[in-house]
């Protein structure tokens, strides 16, 4: 793994935007795999910054997200769907169509999860896959446990994670689903190379032991050793003492 420290996460950003930015003007029909949370929202800005300035066209790109709650409204603002379009895909022009979610109101959960598998198949799969990481250690919504899935999923949020992701339900920990979709583990690992960002004192355990530790399902995150080409990219209160 390559590991590379910025002074400061809007450095951290910045850095990312250009390199994604650069990666789509060589190759238009980039494939990317992408994250939510709080971490990507200054690297989603960059973009949307960036992309003015240099004037990249994302019309050829598709994008894959990692994961999407199950059973929240069309029209929800949490849905991570929701998330994307605010954040990114309306500023930098990435149609629907090239917008690869997962369906969480789907009627059978099961077949949507084998749909996706074969949609990031049938793009020719992930170029570039970027990551946040809980500080449980868990990558998508791939939770720390006895086992993990290979493939998308349904999964069960453990109660940390959905603290974690209360700030997009305002606030209110009752309003986060208790399940959503995923992609799983060798979905990740199969794409072509992966960046992980990770900031902020409370991701400093996970990093830690993801970098140094064993392989273990105790820590999702740390299967990441098993591939070639994963780029980590910190800011100094996320990396190792
Ligand atoms: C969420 C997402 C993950 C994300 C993680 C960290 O649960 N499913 O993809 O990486 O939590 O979130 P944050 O960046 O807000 O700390």
């Amino acid at each position: 793994m390559t590991i590379q420290t910025f002074d400061h996460t809007r450095t951290l950003a910045r850095e990312l935007a250009a390199r994604v930015l650069a990666r789509i003007e060589r190759q238009p029909a980039l494939v990317l795999g992408l994250p939510t949370g709080r971490t990507p929202l200054p690297f989603y800005e960059a973009l949307r910054e960036q992309t003015r300035v240099r004037g990249t066209r994302w019309a050829d790109v598709r994008t894959f997200n990692l994961d999407e709650f199950v059973g929240l409204p069309p029209d929800h603002p949490g849905r991570y769907r929701a998330y994307m379009e605010r954040e990114l895909f309306q500023a930098v022009g990435v149609s629907a169509e090239r917008a690869g979610f997962l369906d969480g109101n789907a009627p059978d959960l099961e077949a949507e999860c084998r749909r996706y598998e074969r949609a990031i198949a049938d793009a020719g799969g992930i170029d570039v896959m970027v990551l946040g990481i809980g500080a449980n250690g868990h990558i998508g919504f791939n939770e720390p446990g006895d086992g993990l899935m290979a493939f998308t999923h349904r999964a069960q949020l453990q109660p940390a994670t959905r603290l974690a992701n209360a700030s997009l339900f305002g606030g209110d920990v009752e309003q986060v689903p208790h399940e959503a979709l995923s992609m799983g583990m060798t979905t990740i690992l199969r794409a072509r190379a992966i960046v992980l960002m990770a900031t902020g004192e409370e991701k400093a355990d996970a990093v830690a032991r993801m970098l140094g530790g064993p392989v273990t399902t105790k820590l999702p995150a740390s299967f990441l050793q098993l591939h070639p080409e994963v780029t980590v990219l910190l800011d100094p209160a996320a990396s190792p003492r």
